[in-house]
């Protein structure tokens, strides 16, 4: 177990600096970002990469996203810039945008899963600048919760997850957007989206011209490029049903089934109508209003005992949209209201 400290950011910045020299060293550090709770390591140091994943309990195939705070900095961590990238960092950094480009040599390979290719991103929270800049070195990151379950955008998500396995927890507050960045690859012939997130399809297209989403995020039987799009993710311990606005006249039925069986039921909904469901969070009114609630939404489904959850549908599309399904989809392992099939699109 590891005597875990927890640091409240409120203006002064200066309160991070003992956990990134701590980071600097090898300790473990989770940190806000404006996309979700990060967990951060020392690139460079292959032991402290390596707690990472055991804290999370994450797949070890699974490469992690290198965090940088400059230009300076991410020039070590891949081997060229090409144009492409330099337009999208120019149009989106500091933000929720993440680049695979070919690796340098100083990355290690524990952080890219063996793979000659890097993911690197700035993220445009100050704290998260902070660390990075004061710790001197890129931070190695993933999603700071435990595999599999949603990830956090609260301090108090963090500290469910991970206190006793990691050194800090930094407070930031509540994350912005709520959802991770979208994970682009430019090392093909044209750029693809592996991971919708932060920035949208319309604002890559209106960069680059030409953009695509990856194969496997409209079939999901086909082989992820992604390493960690094929794993099970963000579910909550409850089970969990998506259902589209059309359909919403067959939720009072379902939840009268679920009673019926004892199960406590749960609404996630972006309307006043509540289903007399046990208990009800509105979502918002908004597709971006529902995305930065999600994972706080379905972590608190489970801290009230609830069995089961139906989560409606946004009726908007573009956006922050295919991110939020995308999140939704995998939460519910595809399941939707009235439909037979398992959903095969993941956006
Ligand atoms: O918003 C975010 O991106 C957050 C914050 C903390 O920055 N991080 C995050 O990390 O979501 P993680 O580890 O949960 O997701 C990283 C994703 C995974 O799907 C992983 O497989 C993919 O990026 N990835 C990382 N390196 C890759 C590479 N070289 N090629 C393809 N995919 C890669
Ligand atoms: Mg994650």
């Amino acid at each position: 177990m590891t005597m875990t400290k927890i640091i409240q950011v409120k203006d002064d910045l200066s309160v991070i600096d003992e956990a990134a020299a701590l980071l600097a060293q090898g300790g473990l550090v989770a940190f806000p970002t404006e996309t979700v709770y990060g967990l951060g390591a020392n690139v460079l140091d292959e032991e402290a990469v390596r707690r990472i994943f055991q804290a999370k309990g994450r797949p070890q195939d699974n490469p992690l996203i290198v965090h940088v705070c400059n230009r300076e900095m991410l020039c070590r961590v891949v081997k060229e810039i090409p144009q492409k990238a330099d337009a999208l960092i120019r149009a989106f950094w500091p933000g929720p945008l993440t680049i695979i480009l070919e690796k340098s040599n100083w990355i290690p390979v524990s952080v890219t899963a063996g793979l000659a290719t890097v993911a690197v991103r700035m993220p445009s929270h100050p704290a998260a600048l902070r660390l990075i800049e004061k710790s001197g070195v890129p931070i190695a990151a993933p999603s700071a919760n435990i595999s599999g379950t949603p990830s956090t955008t609260r301090a108090a998500h963090v500290i469910a997850d991970l206190t006793g396995k990691v050194d800090y927890i930094i407070d930031g507050g509540m994350c912005q957007v709520g959802l991770e960045s979208t994970v682009i690859d430019l090392t093909g012939e044209e750029p693809q989206i592996l991971r919708p997130g932060g920035v949208s399809f319309e604002e890559l297209q209106e960069v680059l011209g030409k953009v695509a989403y990856e194969p496997a995020l409209q079939d999901s039987r086909q082989v992820p490029k992604s390493p960690g799009m094929k794993y099970r993710h963000y579910a909550p311990k409850a089970e969990l049903m998506l259902v589209e606005p059309k359909q919403r006249e067959s939720i009072p039925t379902i939840f009268a089934e679920k009673k019926t069986l004892g199960k406590k039921t749960g609404l996630l909904c972006c309307s006043d109508e509540t289903y007399q469901a046990d208990v009800v969070i509105n979502c918002g009114s908004s597709a971006a209003i529902y995305a930065q609630r999600l994972f706080d939404s379905l972590r608190r489904m489970d801290e009230e005992g609830v069995d089961f959850i139906l989560a409606e549908l946004p009726e908007d599309e573009g956006g922050i949209v295919p991110a939020l399904k995308n999140r939704m989809l995998k939460a519910a392992g595809g399941r939707i209201v009235n439909c037979t099939d398992i959903q095969t699109k993941h956006i």
